[in-house]
């Protein structure tokens, strides 16, 4: 994607760095920033430099990477990286490929490009197969990021939306703010203003209003895990829109690359739901919103079962929830 006429990826390697846009600092400022080691890499990940499920994976990718360069104990580096963020399926998929894959450092290093040119070209696949979903004059809502910062390049959700536009389709979009950490209001609004998609960003407790008043054509949301039976994890909030998109009779879409897909997960009930600080909650920046000695509580993630999901965007198609498993396991 294009950031002020220059073409970027979310994550690459250069040299032994790993390179990364420092996802907190946006949309006021843009900066990359260097981890020098997998340490660095893992901490990124758990603190949320970098986010969002496709770049989580490419970015564990070179992290692993890293360590085979550093001729650490590649066991303890992978129980790092690995335990940096539970949800996202593409995390171990990563490291477990490069492991795999690799005897030396030159191999995991070529392991992990594969990974995240693997990453741009199903994104990209993953616009075609959406890219009919797309009407003109469509207005979609979308929920969090699932963007090219959280993807490397394109994104699931909105890489159909950005074809669209490309191709000169008239398209909108509603975007949720996506409390606690806000990556609607900061990122897919900051992704949009840079291609010019018109969009605009909602409470998240909007979004039904606006089902509600017609003003929604179809959702699509990104996912951090699916699984065998078409339940999908994403962002907090996501389920609360599959449900009202349901009673509007609204279709909704799951957009996500099969490294997404955890046939180990035979259901949602499976899937690990990260757990973080209640100061997300307390606070908005610096300010605290809630009484002192409140409690609060802070899943990022939610599960979408199955039933509420219209189809999976993936690179080989469209396809509907309860065919996943006939789909991918062959
Ligand atoms: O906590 P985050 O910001 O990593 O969560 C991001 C999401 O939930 C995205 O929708 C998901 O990872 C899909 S990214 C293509």
């Amino acid at each position: 994607m294009k950031v002020r006429g220059k073409n970027y990826r979310a994550v690459w390697m250069e040299g032994r760095d790993v390179v990364v846009i420092n996802q907190p600092l946006l949309p006021h400022k843009f900066a990359l920033i260097r981890l020098k080691n997998h340490r660095q890499t893992a901490n990124a990940i758990t603190t949320m430099i970098i986010r969002g499920a496709g770049t989580i994976g490419a970015t564990a990718g070179y992290g692993m990477a890293q360590a085979y360069l550093e001729g650490v104990d590649l066991d303890k580096a992978y129980q790092t990286l690995l335990h940096t963020r539970p949800t996202a399926a593409d995390l171990k998929h990563a490291l477990d490929r490069v492991r795999a894959n690799a005897k030396t450092p030159a191999e995991a290093v070529a392991v992990a490009e594969e990974i995240a040119d693997e990453y741009v070209e199903r994104a990209e696949k993953v616009a075609r197969a959406g890219l009919p979903l797309i009407k003109n004059g469509c207005r979609v809502l979308t929920h969090c990021n699932a963007g090219w910062l959280a993807l490397v390049d394109w994104g699931s959700a909105p890489a159909p939306i950005y074809l669209a536009h490309r191709k000169g389709r008239k398209v909108f979009v509603w975007v949720d703010e996506t409390r606690p950490r806000n990556q609607g209001a900061h990122y897919t609004s900051w992704e949009f203003m840079q291609e010019g998609i018109p969009h605009k960003v909602i409470a998240d407790n909007a979004g039904g209003h606006y089902m509600q008043h017609g003003e929604v054509d179809l959702c699509i949301v990104g996912a951090d895990r699916i699984a065998a039976n078409g339940d999908a994890a994403n962002k907090i909030g996501t389920y609360t829109k599959a449900v009202l998109a349901k009673e509007h009779g609204i279709p909704f879409y799951v957009a996500a690359p099969s490294s997404t897909i955890d046939l180990k997960c035979k259901t949602g009930a499976d899937i690990p739901i990260e757990e973080r600080d209640e100061d997300e909650v307390h606070y908005v920046g610096r300010e605290r919103i809630t009484p002192k000695g409140a409690r609060a509580g802070n899943p990022a993630f939610d599960v979408t079962p199955a039933k509420y999901i219209t189809g999976i965007i993936t690179e080989r198609g469209i396809i509907k929830p309860n065919q996943l498993k006939k789909v991918f396991s062959a």
